[in-house]
């Protein structure tokens, strides 16, 4: 399927031309001609390919002329694999053959006459395969209204007015809502002819209070009663003997086709897709996906230029829609904060992903993002869901699969909040709120309205159990599919609603939030620049990626605790360490850091620290720890502490930075790698320096070719993922390659960071002697080699333990 032709080397690495993407370098081109997008498109390359070489353009017929009139009239030029009408204007028709010689006799023909009609057939046009870029329909969309926007917003007085003035800009209008309710309407009409009873029910942002122009047309389709119509006709028919069920209803229906009770999803709406095709004027561009979460038909309709999905099985989209809408309903500053952040969030590209593929945030996961804020800001702007079920009346209480979803049905019927913050302060609040927020530990939930510790997920039979105490009626369920950023759905409690981002897209929208706390500090958030400058809203809607990053930033390394990627063991001896877990696992990675530099790249450790950098003795490092801990957020109680490891040898240095509890509390579940509770080091005796390193050869230099070498294709295994190879790599550069005239020194220092931040634990590099100039070539080659292998010696380690 895939070409050499596809891949040009290019001076900074190399180009796919299939998928239009630089790669830097082999491992990165490995790793996508293996991928989905690059096997995707090679498939569909393939495809048309075929198609093209086994058909013909047939133009000159009329609406009326059908694909069977067409199929039967070339059969007798050989067997007809597929005809694909121009269904709108009905001028065109695509004839696909089995075979191309069957193509040779139908061009071979010098008349083609059928039903009166005079028809022009040719050879399809060889096009040749490209990338179309998905038009950005959306985006340009915003970027228009931004634009539009902007001279608005600065001209009002303050940020509340601007929020409201956002609202009505990108709101659905009343003709918007009147034609999607059209289009609703038919599809209803359309669909009951196939499917007796059944319901078409529209969710999702049509319905929610938070539309936009041009936002999608999410629907549900209700086959609930059509099964038990179903069921019904078919034993009735059983009764009375083959051929007609009772309504009379021709036994040769679509509905006869499928048993409803037990077809796949997919093959249903395979029907669906097929009834959209065939019946429904101007759907076109019909899809079944059925790879989804919830496995979903896409169409697109022309005249009103709208992306429609339509789902089965999700009665709990619609459910949730309603609770949107109440929160809606019964809080007025709710839709001026979800759109004013979900523009936001659509301008520094966190939020909106049209496909709803990919690591960004949906816009459902950011409107419970914000009402997670309101429920904890001071006094609540909002209740917590336990609260709104305790609210609900008999008749309101609901359940959908297992899962509680009672809530008052009218917004009347929850007390106004006490909360009477403007919104501007709220907004300013959202940012701050969140810029503090610790993801790595925490999963959000809107249920209780509070930040439940990821520990109690860790394990997973500890997560089966607390949802099963809190959900009693849900049968035996998996827990939500943690990440970096655990947002529980109100309802669903086994769905994390963001388990789609990965670490840079959970870390994108933090920083954006620390930004846009700064920004909501100055006087311009909140003062109409007298000199027509942008102020409020309009800097805070600034594109994403100006801000470039600072020196120090440059010579840090990030290795950001990520609970989706640890191994269940390792997730078991955290979840046992409750609050200590941060102290445990940073342990264990600076473990793993050590054995990277010592083991891996064959640097020599000095434990000696003092001898080069005296001026930071261990007494030192602990105070600094104990200052920087006691600066820190009120949120961090306790004075934090470094931990003694359990190999008195160990040269490693750690600094604690925002902990929230250290292994020092006391906390009897907490443990060390080797099952003794860590225990703490005492002031005045030397805790734990930085390490002081000394490399003698350019390790990190031709490491991808001596790795090719090495392995000799038998076992390609990406870079860091196997520390046996490293450590080979390394040995064999030392082997061949001469030494540094002068070798590089320099200092790592552990710290850990989380409590008012994501947990991460954070490496500071700074060299002591670099003659030869080579130390910013080792950290860039450290920036993206050191997690990796950090990553696998985790999984090493605890294998092993
Ligand atoms: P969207 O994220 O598309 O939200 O989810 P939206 O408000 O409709 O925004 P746009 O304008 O289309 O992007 C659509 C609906 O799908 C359900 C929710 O009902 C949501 O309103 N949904 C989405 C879930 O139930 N769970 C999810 O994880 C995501």
């Amino acid at each position: 399927m895939e070409s050499d032709s596809d891949i040009k080397s290019t001076p900074k690495g190399f180009h796919c031309c299939l998928c239009n993407v630089n790669l830097p370098n082999q491992s990165s081109l490995d790793q996508h001609v293996k991928g989905r997008k690059h096997l995707t498109l090679s498939t569909v390359r393939t495809t048309r390919k075929t198609q093209e070489e086994h058909s013909v353009f047939v133009s000159g017929i009329k609406p009326e002329i059908s694909k069977y009139d067409l199929a039967e009239y070339f059969q007798r030029f050989g067997p007809v694999s597929d005809v694909i009408m121009d269904k709108d204007k009905g001028v065109y028709a695509i004839v696909q053959f089995n075979d191309t010689d069957s193509i040779q006799k139908t061009l071979s023909c010098i008349e083609h006459q059928m039903k009166g009609l005079q028809l022009r057939v040719k050879p399809r046009e060889k096009k040749e395969f490209k990338l179309i870029p998905k038009k950005k329909n959306d985006s340009q969309n915003l970027q228009q209204v931004l634009d539009r926007l902007k001279p608005g917003l600065c001209q009002l007085s303050c940020v509340n007015e601007q929020m409201q003035y956002v609202v009505e800009r990108c709101e659905l209008g009343e003709n918007e809502k009147k034609a999607r309710g059209l289009l609703v309407q038919l599809l209803q009409e359309v669909f009951i002819e196939f499917f007796p009873d059944s319901q078409i029910l529209p969710f999702g942002s049509s319905v929610n209070t938070f539309g936009i122009h041009s936002c999608d047309l999410d629907l549900f389709l209700d086959l609930e009663n059509t099964k038990v119509f179903q069921a019904h006709a078919k034993s009735t028919t059983e009764q009375a003997g083959e051929g007609m069920s009772d309504d009379g209803r021709s036994e040769d229906s679509i509905l006869s086709d499928i048993d409803l009770s037990s077809a796949s999803p997919a093959e249903v709406l395979e029907l669906v897709a097929a009834i959209l095709r065939r019946c429904v004027p101007s759907v076109h561009k019909v899809n079944v996906v059925s790879t989804a979460r919830l496995p979903v038909v896409k169409f697109h309709h022309r005249e009103l230029n709208l992306q429609g999905d339509i789902t089965i099985n999700n009665r709990l989209a619609v459910r949730n829609t309603r609770f949107l809408q109440l929160c809606s309903g019964m809080e007025d500053r709710l839709r001026p904060l979800v759109y004013t952040l979900r523009y936001w969030a659509k301008q520094k590209q966190l939020a909106g992903n049209p496909s709803g593929a990919g690591p960004l945030l949906n816009n459902y996961a950011l409107s419970l993002l914000i009402m997670f804020y309101l429920q904890n800001c001071e006094p609540p702007v909002l209740p917590t869901v336990d609260q709104l079920k305790n609210m609900a009346c008999e008749e309101e209480e609901c359940v959908i699969e297992g899962w509680n979803c009672t809530f008052p049905s009218q917004p009347i019927a929850v007390p106004r909040s006490k909360n009477t913050q403007d919104l501007c302060t709220l907004l300013a609040g959202f940012f701050s709120f969140y810029a503090k927020f610790d993801f790595a530990s925490s999963v959000i939930s809107l249920r209780e309205g509070r930040a439940l510790p990821i520990t109690d997920f860790l394990c997973q039979n500890k997560g089966e159990e607390t949802m099963q105490e809190e959900q009693p009626t849900k049968p035996h369920q998996t827990g939500p599919r943690l990440g970096p950023l655990n947002l529980l759905d109100p309802f669903e409690l086994s769905h994390n609603v963001a388990g789609n981002l990965n670490e840079r897209s959970q870390r994108s929208f933090q920083k954006e939030c620390i930004e846009a706390e700064k920004y909501c500090r100055s006087l311009q958030y909140q003062r109409k620049s007298t000199k027509g400058k942008s102020w409020g809203l309009v800097r805070i809607f600034t594109p994403h990626g100006e801000v470039p990053s600072t020196k120090t930033e440059q010579l840090t390394i990030s290795i950001p605790f990520k609970s989706a990627s640890l191994p269940q063991v390792l997730r078991n001896q955290l979840h046992m360490a409750g609050d200590g877990f941060r102290l445990l696992w940073f342990q264990k990675v600076c473990s793993a850091v050590e054995g990277v530099f010592q083991s891996v790249l064959k640097c020599h450790l000095d434990p000696s620290t003092d001898a080069v950098f005296g001026e930071h003795s261990a007494v030192d490092a602990t105070e600094e720890m104990e200052s920087t801990s006691a600066s820190l957020n009120t949120s961090i109680n306790d004075s934090c502490d470094s931990v003694e490891y359990p190999d008195e040898t160990s040269p490693l240095g750690t600094a604690v930075v925002g902990a929230k509890r250290p292994l020092s509390s006391g906390s009897d579940a907490s443990v060390s790698p080797h099952g003794k509770k860590p225990r703490l080091a005492k002031r005045g005796k030397p805790a734990f320096p930085p390490w002081v390193c000394e490399q003698n050869h350019v390790v990190w230099a031709g490491r991808r070719k001596v790795r090719r070498e090495l392995i000799k294709d038998a076992d390609a295994r990406p870079e860091g993922s196997c520390m046996e190879m490293e450590s080979k790599v390394t040995a064999h550069i030392i082997e061949k390659e001469p030494p540094l005239k002068d070798p590089l020194k320099f200092k790592v220092q552990p710290q850990i960071v989380g409590g008012t931040e994501s947990t991460k634990a954070v490496l500071k590099l700074e060299p002591s002697r670099d003659q030869a100039g080579v130390f910013q070539d080792f950290f860039h080659f450290l920036e993206a080699f050191l997690p990796k292998m950090v990553e696998t010696l985790l999984e090493r380690e605890v294998g092993s333990s």
